[in-house]
């Protein structure tokens, strides 16, 4: 038996749902959800779309096979920013074995390196801040991760002398994420060409850094030396090109969604005041006589991990995760033809009040969801986020830094702070102003 899969209401003529999907795609999403349930299509502009619901459906698309339901063909899009040969752009054999580079530069040890460089960044960042003042959290975070990312990647030297061509050529190559780069990313626009220059350019300054580290034949315990250490089963190192495309990579993998989780955690910090007391408290005991923050410490922060746990979420980052359906594939009596593509949108599992009691209340202590694959901020399965330990290390690492020197309080009623998707990544509305103060350690708070 064949059920017909439920299609959304509201498309138009020619376009079918894209208008709506680009300019309020989560509201649509729950649209689609509310109207259709676990499963149920709709037509972003001649591309039939199946958004799946659940931890049935989730499952099964998280397990399948990437021959059946993939993500590089879903994904096309990042080729030209990553570069041709690097994941997406690569035969699947050749992207397997560069996420397991990926994987070791993310081991215990560099980790240990990564936690020290994260704090001095953020002690630097509080360094001219006054006893009290406001400050936009997700345009701050936004520019600390930057620094903290590019530390992490490509070492100090790089990161004093080039952070700010860094950053300008990393927004050119995001500028060319346009909507419009989902149906054709080799497009010839002026936005397509300015990425294209970025990536040229980028690719001419990491070149340049592994041919100086490899001549002075330094060592460091960077992303960078990992790339430059790597080399596939076969013995070939990685080139300059697929270095570059690696750092681009792991920029765009963990950048926004580590800076707009920072930004999402300390927002509900603040606005769940009846916490302080006891977080602060478990804060401030990480800090031992010389201050120095400790990896062990950071693993071990139960409330603040809540807080972390519990905005992920509410406010999940990725919330259209994408296979595109390479043969028909069966799901549950409906059939969704070769060609289409298939999502599931964590910030909808993630409000399921069958496994969320209470949904939309933040609780920092909400007991872990017993059922698999509903909460899945990091995903799931074979395509799983494997920078995730990176990513909370990181959201800690700043947030502990900065809340045993300041307190924070909203700087504007609590409902407008709002959710918005502008680039298919949640993040907290503009402005987004927090007032802080200066804590008197001996009062607690
Ligand atoms: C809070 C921060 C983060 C969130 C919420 C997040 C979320 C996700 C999600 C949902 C996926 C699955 C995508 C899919 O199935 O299509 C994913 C994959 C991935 N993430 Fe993250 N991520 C975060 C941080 C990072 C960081 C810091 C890195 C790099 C160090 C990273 C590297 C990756 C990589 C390489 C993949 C692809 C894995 C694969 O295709 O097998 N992520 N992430």
């Amino acid at each position: 038996m064949n059920t017909e899969i439920p299609v959304a209401s509201g498309a138009q003529a020619n376009t079918g749902h894209l208008d709506e999907f680009n300019t309020t795609p989560l509201a649509f999403l729950h649209r689609v959800y509310r109207e259709c349930g676990e499963i149920g299509q709709f037509d972003l502009g001649g591309l039939r779309t199946v958004l799946l619901v659940g931890p049935q459906a989730h499952e099964a698309f998280f397990r399948a096979a990437d021959e059946q339901l993939s993500a590089a063909q879903a994904y096309q899009m990042m080729v030209p920013v990553f570069g041709e040969g690097i994941q997406y752009g690569a035969p699947p054999e050749i992207e397997r074995q560069q996420l397991k580079m990926q994987v070791q530069g993310l081991k215990h040890e560099r980790m240990v390196n990564y936690a020290a460089v994260i704090e001095q960044e953020t002690a630097q960042f509080l360094q001219d801040w006054p006893d009290e003042g406001e400050f936009d959290i997700y345009d701050a975070f936004t520019r600390l991760t930057l620094k903290t990312s590019t530390h992490c990647l490509l070492g100090s030297e790089f990161r004093r002398q080039l952070t700010a061509e860094f950053a300008e050529l990393y927004h050119a190559l995001e500028d060319g994420l346009a909507p419009s780069s989902i149906s054709d990313p080799f497009q010839d626009a002026e936005r397509f060409r300015a990425r294209d220059r970025a990536r040229e350019r980028l690719e001419t300054l990491i070149s340049e850094r592994v041919r100086q580290r490899r001549q002075a034949g330094v060592w460091e315990h960077d992303m960078l030396q990992v790339y430059m250490d790597s080399t596939y089963s076969d013995g070939r190192k990685l080139s300059d090109h697929e270095i570059t495309g690696m750092v681009i990579w792991f920029m765009f993998a963990g950048h926004h969604t580590s800076s707009n989780t920072t930004a999402w955690t300390l927002l509900e910090i603040a606005r769940n005041p009846e916490y302080e007391a006891r977080l602060y408290a478990e804060i401030d005991a990480l800090f031992d006589d010389s201050e120095a923050l400790t990896l062990k410490g950071l693993r071990d922060i139960p409330l603040l991990d809540g807080f972390i746990r519990e905005a992920l979420r509410m406010h999940p980052p990725l919330n259209a995760i994408t296979r595109r359906v390479m043969s028909d594939w069966h799901y549950q009596g409906y059939t969704v033809p070769a060609g289409s593509n298939v999502m599931v949108c964590p910030h909808i599992s993630h409000k399921l009040p069958e496994y969320f009691p209470s949904p939309d209340e933040f609780n920092p202590e909400r007991p872990v969801a017993q059922t698999p694959f509903v909460e899945i901020p990091f995903g799931g399965g074979r395509h799983k986020c494997i920078g995730n330990g990176f990513a909370i290390l990181q959201v800690k690492a700043i947030l502990s830094t900065l809340l045993h020197r300041y307190r924070f309080d909203l700087a504007a009623p609590a409902d407008s702070y709002r959710e918005i998707m502008p680039a298919l990544i949640l993040r907290p509305s503009d402005p987004c102003i927090l007032s802080y103060r200066r804590r008197h350690r001996r009062t607690g708070v």
